[in-house]
């Protein structure tokens, strides 16, 4: 009887290990499939809105070339066009390599974008100028909370290294295209604040727009 309570805890001890061990290799498990899961999600999202973003910058250039491509500022707006190729270039790249599914807006953002461009442009270069402004400030605006967002979610995750280097790189280059527009008399054109406001509105509704469909 003395042996038998001295055993007893020696049974209970093997009769409860194993299942404490599988129940923390199933917690473990689950952990990480819920922050893999977590991370695509947000590539995935990532991906598809600045894809989207892009093409509508591409277009904007686009509409606007279409309209002032001969004129004194068309050098000018071809330059600012052949980095947003490049940018919407490279974020077809990352979709194809993340597998990310790009918006199904697209179309709609290649016809809005180019009429946004070439309406502004018919407005006059210091119209056209400011959309440039209004669409890079909210772009701007857009990738710096993206960064924010990677580095307080997956600080140092290999999965976003390429990613954040490019939105960093870019968001340097889309300021650059607003302090163009600037540069070029943005604050000048008529009703200036109004139609900063009216296209910054539109740019924010399409951003959240594609990062869901
Ligand atoms: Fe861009
Ligand atoms: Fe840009």
């Amino acid at each position: 009887m003395a042996s038998l309570t001295r055993w007893r805890p020696f049974f209970i001890c093997n009769l409860f290990k194993p299942t404490a061990s599988y129940s923390c290799l199933h917690r473990r498990h689950r952990h990480d499939h819920v922050v893999s899961a977590r991370r695509s999600a947000l590539l995935d999202r990532v991906l598809r809105v600045d894809h989207a973003g892009e093409v509508g910058a591409d277009m904007i250039y686009a509409g606007q070339l279409a309209v002032l491509g001969n004129s004194k500022v068309g050098p000018v707006i071809q330059e600012m066009r052949d980095q947003e190729v490049h940018h919407r270039v490279t974020f077809e790249r990352l979709i194809r390599q993340h597998r990310a599914r790009p918006t199904v807006l697209l179309p709609l953002w290649n016809v809005a974008g180019f009429c946004l461009g070439a309406a502004t442009a018919l407005l006059g270069s210091r119209a056209a100028m400011a959309c440039t402004v209004a669409v890079e400030e909210t772009i701007g605006q857009h990738y710096n909370n993206q960064i924010r967002e990677i580095m307080e979610q997956h600080p140092g995750e290999p999965e976003f290294k390429e990613l954040l280097h490019t939105i960093k790189q870019f968001r340097d280059e889309e300021l650059e295209h607003l302090e163009t527009g600037i540069e070029y008399e943005a604050e000048l054109a008529p009703a200036y604040k109004a139609l900063k406001a009216v296209i910054q509105t539109g740019c924010k509704g399409a951003i959240w727009i594609s990062e869901k469909i």
